[in-house]
Order: C-alpha cells, then sequence, then structure tokens
C-alpha cells in the first residue's frame, strides 16, 4: 500500500500519447550514433512551498476571427443570412433556382426591409412559376449544412409579397448529391407587410452529412422580399440562437476558468465605426444591423453580448470583459478628455448590463432579455493591444476609464493592454506568439520579474506552427512555456491561448496555427489542445521548492501540488528528440504516522497503481518514506 502521495496520473491522452510513440520510434531510429542525455534530477521539497497558483491561471480568450462564431460556435447553419454581404459576385452564398420552366431574377432591394437596423433584403422577382415548376433561391451555408437523422431544425425568416397571390413558400433541406428533400415545411400564404415566420422540420432516417442546402420556392409568379433567414440545429442546452454542443464540449473538456471576450482585435475594428459596438449586438436579431469585422467578413452578431455573457455562465467560468477604449486598429484614436466620454459611457453601461442587478437601468434591460441574475465578472480589460496606438493616447485614455470603473466599481480589477509610466495598472495584458524554439529560449521570462509591479495577464499566447491548427512541435512549445507560466504563477494571475478556433474549410482561416478545427459536421482538438487540457486538468494550488540537476537540452518541468486533494502535478516536456532519463527525488510529503482515513476523508490513504518503466533484470528504485508497496514483476 503506497500513500496517495505517489498517485501518477498519466499525463498523455491518448492522441498525445500516440504521436509521443511516434516520435520516441524516430528518437530511438535518429538516436543511432547520438550521444543519450545524461539523467536529469529533480528535487522536489513538498513542504516548503513557493507560492500559490493562481486559481484561474487558465482560461480562454475569444473573439470573430477564422469563422469563430458565424460558421463555427454559434450554431446558425444560413450563412450571409442578413444579406449584408454582396457585390461585384453577386449575393454571397445564395443563388437563384428555378425548377422546370419557371423563371426568376434575384437581387439586393435598398428600399425594403424588416426593420430599422436591416433595411435591405433580397428580392426574387419571380416571372413564371407554378405548383409543379417552383421558383425561389438556395442557401449553401457555411460550407455546407450538417443534416443528421431523426433531428429536429428550428427554421425562421422574414417575408413579403407584392400580392397575396403569390401564394406559400416552402422551405426544403435537399441533400447537395441526390437533389431529394430530406426535411420539408409549407407555411401559410405571404402577407404584403413585412411578418417573421417559424417553422420546425425534421429529418428522418437520412446519412449524416454536411453536404445539403436550403431551398426556398414559391408556386406562383410574384415579388418575395426575404430576410433574416435562419436555420439551427440542437444548440448547447438547448438554447435558443445558442452554441454547437460539440464545441461547447470541447471547451468544458479544457477545464477554463474564464473566458476573455469579445476580442482581440475583434473588439477595436478596423475603423471606429466597426468597433464590438454592444448596444447593437443586444435584443431581438432583426434589430441588430450587423457589423464589419478587422478580419475581413461581416460578423452577423447572432453572437451577441448577452451570448458571449451566457457563454461564459453555460462553461461555469467567469468573463473577463474587455471594453472598447477608443482606439481602432487601422490607427484612429480618442483623445482622453471630453471626446472619450461617450465611450466611457458606453464601457460604463456596459460592465452595468453584465453584472449590475434587475434595479440598475442596463440590469434591468438584461433581465427584460431574459438574464435577471447578474453574471460573474471580475476583470475587465481597456482597450486591446494598445502598444500599436502610436500617438501616446493610452496613458491618458487608460487613467480616465480607471478612475471612472473604479468609482463605481472599486471591487473590479483593471486590465492594462500596454506599459504605462504614470500609473501601475492593476494587471497588464502581455501577448506572446512564438515559434517553439523562442518559447524553450523564454520560458525563464517571468522568473525574474519585480513582483512589486502590476500582476500580469498572458492574454494571448501561442506557439505557432502548423496550419490551420497546431503541430506536435508546438504543442512542445506550448507546453514549456506553460512550464514557466506556473513557475511564476504567484505574478501571473491568467493566461488564454489564442485564437482559440478555425473553420479548417478553404477560406475559412485568416490566422494560422489554431487551437481547434472542425467544418460543419464536426470538431477535433489540435495537439496543443491536448497539452492545454493537461496543464489545466492538473493545475494544482501552489508550487513546491523545486530544482533541476543535469544538463539536458530543450527539457522542461512543472511541479506544483494540490494540497487539499493530496496530489502533486508534475509535469514533463521533452522537446528533444531522444528520450530524456529523469530521476525524482521528493521530499517532506508531509505524510506521519498519525495520519489516517476519517468519515470525512475517507480515502486519504488508499492503495494506488503505477506503472515503473525502465525495469530490467538489474534496477534501482527508491521506496518513499513512511508507504507499503508491492512491486509486481514480469518475469517468464
Ligand atoms: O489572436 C489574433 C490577434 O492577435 C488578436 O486579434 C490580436 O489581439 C492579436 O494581435
Amino acid at each position: 500500500m503506497a500513500s496517495r502521495y505517489f498517485t501518477n496520473e498519466t499525463l498523455t491522452t491518448r492522441q498525445v500519447l500516440s504521436k509521443m510513440v511516434l516520435l520516441a520510434i524516430a528518437g530511438a531510429y535518429s538516436g543511432v550514433g547520438i550521444a543519450q542525455p545524461a539523467t536529469v534530477t529533480l528535487n522536489i521539497q513538498l513542504d516548503k512551498p513557493v507560492h500559490a497558483v493562481s486559481p484561474r491561471l487558465y482560461g480562454l480568450m475569444t473573439e470573430e476571427i477564422n469563422y469563430s462564431y458565424d460558421g463555427g460556435l454559434h450554431a446558425e447553419m444560413v450563412r450571409n443570412r442578413t444579406l449584408q454581404d454582396h457585390g461585384f459576385g453577386g449575393v454571397a452564398h445564395w443563388n437563384i433556382e428555378h425548377l422546370g420552366n419557371s423563371t426568376a431574377s434575384i437581387a439586393i432591394d435598398r428600399t425594403e426591409g424588416p426593420s430599422a437596423a436591416l433595411q435591405h433584403s433580397l428580392e426574387i422577382d419571380v416571372k413564371q412559376a407554378d405548383a409543379t415548376n417552383r421558383a425561389g433561391v438556395r442557401n449553401e451555408g457555411y460550407w455546407g449544412m450538417a443534416l443528421r437523422p431523426n433531428t429536429t431544425y428550428k427554421g425562421s425568416l422574414y417575408a413579403k409579397a407584392d400580392s397575396a397571390d403569390v401564394g406559400p413558400m416552402t422551405a426544403d433541406l435537399i441533400n447537395d448529391n441526390t437533389g431529394k428533400s430530406v426535411a420539408t415545411a409549407t407555411r401559410p400564404g405571404l402577407s404584403t407587410e413585412w411578418k417573421q415566420d417559424e417553422v420546425t422540420v425534421t429529418t428522418g432516417k437520412i446519412e449524416t452529412s454536411a453536404q445539403n442546402h436550403l431551398l426556398l420556392t414559391v408556386g406562383h409568379a410574384g415579388k418575395v422580399w426575404i430576410d433574416l433567414v435562419s436555420l439551427f440545429p440542437p444548440t448547447y442546452k438547448n438554447r435558443e440562437n445558442g452554441n454547437r454542443p460539440d464545441l461547447m464540449e470541447m471547451m468544458t473538456a479544457m477545464h477554463p476558468k474564464f473566458l476573455r471576450l469579445p476580442g482581440g482585435n475583434y473588439l477595436e475594428g478596423d475603423q471606429i465605426d466597426e468597433r464590438f459596438d454592444w448596444k447593437n449586438t443586444i435584443g431581438p436579431l432583426v434589430d441588430r444591423p450587423t457589423h464589419r469585422s478587422p478580419w475581413n467578413y461581416q460578423s452577423s452578431d447572432g453572437m451577441g453580448l448577452l451570448e458571449f455573457l451566457e457563454w461564459s455562465e453555460d462553461l461555469k467560468i467567469e468573463t473577463v470583459l474587455a471594453v472598447y477604449a477608443g482606439y481602432s486598429l487601422k490607427g484612429d484614436h480618442i483623445n482622453p478628455g471630453p471626446a472619450l466620454v461617450p465611450f466611457l459611457q458606453d464601457a460604463l453601461d456596459e460592465i452595468e448590463f453584465a453584472t449590475g442587478d434587475a434595479s440598475t437601468k442596463w440590469g434591468a434591460v438584461r433581465a427584460k432579455l431574459g438574464h435577471p441574475a447578474p453574471f460573474a465578472v471580475k476583470y475587465i480589460e481597456i482597450g486591446n493591444e494598445d502598444w500599436f496606438d502610436r500617438s501616446g493616447s493610452y496613458e491618458g485614455r487608460y487613467a480616465q476609464f480607471y478612475k471612472a470603473i473604479k468609482a463605481k466599481y472599486p471591487q473590479l480589477e483593471l486590465i492594462a493592454t500596454a506599459p504605462l509610466k504614470r500609473m501601475k495598472p492593476d494587471v497588464l495584458d502581455d501577448h506572446y506568439y512564438k515559434r517553439a524554439d523562442e518559447f524553450f529560449g523564454d520560458v525563464k521570462h517571468y522568473d525574474n520579474v519585480d513582483r512589486n509591479g502590476p500582476k500580469i495577464f498572458v492574454g494571448e499566447w501561442a506557439t505557432r506552427e502548423g496550419s490551420p491548427t497546431t503541430n506536435m512541435g508546438a504543442a512542445l512549445g506550448d507546453a514549456a512555456w506553460m512550464t514557466g507560466m506556473e513557475r511564476n504563477s504567484d505574478l501571473i494571475v491568467m493566461a488564454s491561448y489564442a485564437p482559440l478556433f478555425v473553420n479548417v474549410n478553404p477560406g475559412g482561416m485568416q490566422w494560422e496555427s489554431n487551437l481547434i478545427g472542425y467544418d460543419a459536421l464536426t470538431s477535433y482538438g489540435s495537439p496543443s489542445y491536448y497539452a492545454q487540457v493537461l496543464f489545466s486538468k492538473y493545475l494544482g494550488t501552489e508550487v513546491p521548492t523545486s530544482s533541476a540537476n543535469g544538463n539536458a537540452e530543450r527539457f522542461f518541468y512543472s511541479v506544483t501540488r494540490d494540497s487539499g486533494k493530496g496530489a502533486v502535478y508534475l509535469k514533463l516536456v521533452n522537446a528533444s528528440s531522444v528520450a530524456q532519463p529523469v530521476e525524482i527525488e521528493m521530499t517532506g510529503a508531509g505524510v506521519t504516522l498519525a495520519q489516517t482515513n476519517t468519515i470525512s476523508s475517507p480515502t486519504r490513504i488508499v492503495p494506488v497503481q503505477t506503472t515503473i518503466k525502465g525495469v530490467g533484470a538489474k534496477f534501482s528504485h527508491s521506496v518513499p518514506a513512511y508507504s507499503i508497496q508491492v512491486l509486481e514483476l514480469q518475469a517468464k
């Protein structure tokens, strides 16, 4: 019997393990003639804690990039649903469909729309059609539409016709390959006023596939206008306007502690009027004008501020809310002073929307939208990467935001996005995008940083190797860097990898090397994703004293301890092409002869199974203090 002291969880997932096995084979082969590295001895003094591990060390960073929401997490299946995307190439992702001898044309009508926010629509001018020769439009979705058997999809659209004679409109989900409808619904005749219509359709015994599209047709000549055409599969927790379950589950498995939102560059926009203007992203979808994102596509704003906050809530984590602070990517800025006040007021309103109770003005708006309870927010980030602002206005902008936010919300911690000379921010957001080798060389980056300065939020970081998602080399760079962050987690309060998502279809990616890839149907995690899962799952609560003796190239480690669970987490990263022998000496486990199991801690001392590698005819083994062990050896 051994005490929990020797618990040895395998810090490799199946996927990483298979990679590691492959690397081990390559290492053994190429290792011919290569000097084998000397043993590294790790000395760990468990009874000498150096500092606590930040409880919110690992989190998520998100923005609309690489079709992260539209065509990604946000489960909407209709692409260009509000017809904002059109130009020389016509109306993007929509096509005319004339069946039989019907004839029709389509165009954007800038004089017709269902709301003040959506002032134009798709006009379908049907010259000739009848019940069997129907005419209309099809939408191709985000690189297809994923349909599964026996599944209900919720559709809706705004529509009007120039005459009641046009009659009903039919919605079909059509398989691209067979041309057959796999689900259909016909609604009552169209009105001559804009009206929203909703419908559900259920598939039968079909094969799961993303090669499907939506077809909307009428069987009578006349003009029809449509807008905000929507189709949703079942969503995570069945939320209206909700998220893809597979991606939510992948994030849950990362054990994140916070979600930084809504950007990144997406917060700032290229121009000031393309910023994330949160007030335009709440309420009914028909009242959201949508906006251009700096990643060169129109954002549907289906993922608005409330949906962002609910995303954090569904993952049971805090929101790190970034507020627009008067600087946009192409260089426009607002000087501190009176001109900045409206932007500051927007930020204060935004914080109230997220955190105020229902008696406050914006808390009441949130309650009216269906969420009376305030959200958990502790950190507010003032802008994004404001070191890009060469005007030098950030000092003043941060100070103005700081004063006003702290006056109303003294409990909030305020994050600066660039170093400041005139004041010490609560937290400073540092970003690192590097190659693996650069991270290997920089793991000690924070070891000697002044502890009297601001706390650090590594708000964006990644090893940029591999595309569209990262490879094993990148995962090693990431893991090495994380050992440094854990060692310095007295200073580093939070860290979030970026970017989180990429749609892997051609044209889906604007930024190479991402954590999670997907298409309309499925998703997968990169090796970096699994490195994150491991580090976050085995976080620990304190960093004990430790040291390493021996010269090893590209070998990194981190040791943390979870005193509550009685567990020690030793993360070992070998980024060299040969196996690295390691000897581990742990002292001060705090096992005493008086220790025992109790009714409230019944498993403090129980048998723990572990596998010892490298056992041969002759091997050395150290039996820990106060332990009872049985070694089972294979000897045929
Ligand atoms: O993560 C991609 C981009 O990198 C972010 O939008 C920006 O903050 C950084 O420059």
